[in-house]
């Protein structure tokens, strides 16, 4: 049975990644939705529009929100670049977007494909959580709810608590996982364990292949970013794991449900998840949060998919 996605994103190497994977795993993607997050949000347009012309394959792209429900927040060209794929700023050459909002299509993307309709949330929450104030019956229809972000034990990336895509729009992140979504959740403190070493960098360097390659130029940036400031022994794929997830959720090793609510005061914990481990709270469990996964699965899947073409 075909399964119907759309991928919200803030287009940098790893959201890249991953809708290619999706495409490339028969999945129909239904459309992009574009959010405020790691780069100016233009270039973020264009990032998308850039990459489906590099696979030839026309998804809708709907521009969503450029800034989150309340608070201000800040990209992070330092971590992927002024381009999000290093500095390099590319452009579309035929490929435009959409005039209607994402909020909007999200609607009635669940409407068309309610109850098998899901969600892959890379990114902040913001173009969810208005298509949910929107129309609250979305939550019934969206059948599957991907989350990258937050942290298992409070090691961020954006604070010491804190994980960009929740810090960037907590107040979105609280309506979504207080909304009744059947949500999953990968933590960017459990991504940190499953990075690509030199090792495997190299051997990806000499597939040869067009989407090694081009793999190779778009992470070079946030590697070495992320070897050198956040001391990860190689390039981490918070997006990309989270999508293999969604492709094949036996790559989850370990996970479990509980119920998690986040910080949305603009405090010291501002965007932290927090887990209720212990069942203190004694409320209905909302969330699947994985803890550890099966990596060889992941590169598979990942080895696969530079393979392609
Ligand atoms: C997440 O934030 C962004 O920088 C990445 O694209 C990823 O979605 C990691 O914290
Ligand atoms: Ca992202």
């Amino acid at each position: 049975m075909t399964r119907h996605f759309i991928i919200d994103c803030d287009t940098a190497e790893d959201d890249i990644m991953s809708l290619f994977a999706l495409i490339k795993n028969g999945i129909s993607v239904e459309a992009l939705t574009i959010v405020e997050g790691n780069i100016s949000y233009e270039q973020e347009i264009n990032n998308a529009l850039w990459a489906l012309e590099f696979i030839g394959k026309d998804v809708k792209v709907y521009p969503g929100s450029d800034r989150p429900l309340v608070k201000p927040f800040r990209s992070v060209e330092e971590v992927h670049g002024k381009g999000g794929i290093g500095d390099e700023i590319v452009r579309p050459s035929k490929f435009k977007p959409e005039s209607k909002k994402a909020m909007d299509a999200i609607v009635e993307l669940a409407d068309r494909y309610a109850g098998e309709l899901e969600f892959l949330a890379i990114s902040p929450l913001t173009n969810l959580a208005l298509a949910y104030l929107k129309d609250k019956s979305i939550v019934d229809k969206i059948k599957k709810v991907w989350v990258m972000g937050g942290t298992a034990w409070g090691r961020g990336n954006i604070t010491p608590v804190a994980e960009y895509n929740i810090w960037v729009d907590p107040d979105a992140a609280k309506i979504i996982f207080n909304a009744g979504f059947d949500i999953t959740m990968v933590p960017w403190d459990v991504i940190v364990n499953y990075p690509i070493d030199d090792g495997l960098w190299n051997k990806i360097k000499d597939m040869n292949t067009k989407m090694s390659q081009f793999y190779i130029k778009i992470y070079s940036h946030y590697r070495e970013y992320s070897m050198k400031n956040e001391k990860i022994g190689g390039t981490p794929h918070p997006d990309l794991i989270t999508t293999s997830i969604a492709i094949d959720r036996g790559i989850i090793k370990k996970s479990d449900k509980h119920y998690v609510d986040i910080e949305n005061c603009d405090c010291l914990t501002r965007g932290m998840t927090v887990i209720d481990y212990l069942d203190l709270w004694k409320k209905k469990a909302n969330t699947e949060v994985v803890y550890e996964i099966h990596f060889g699965r992941f590169l598979d899947l990942l080895f696969d998919l530079l393979k392609w073409f």
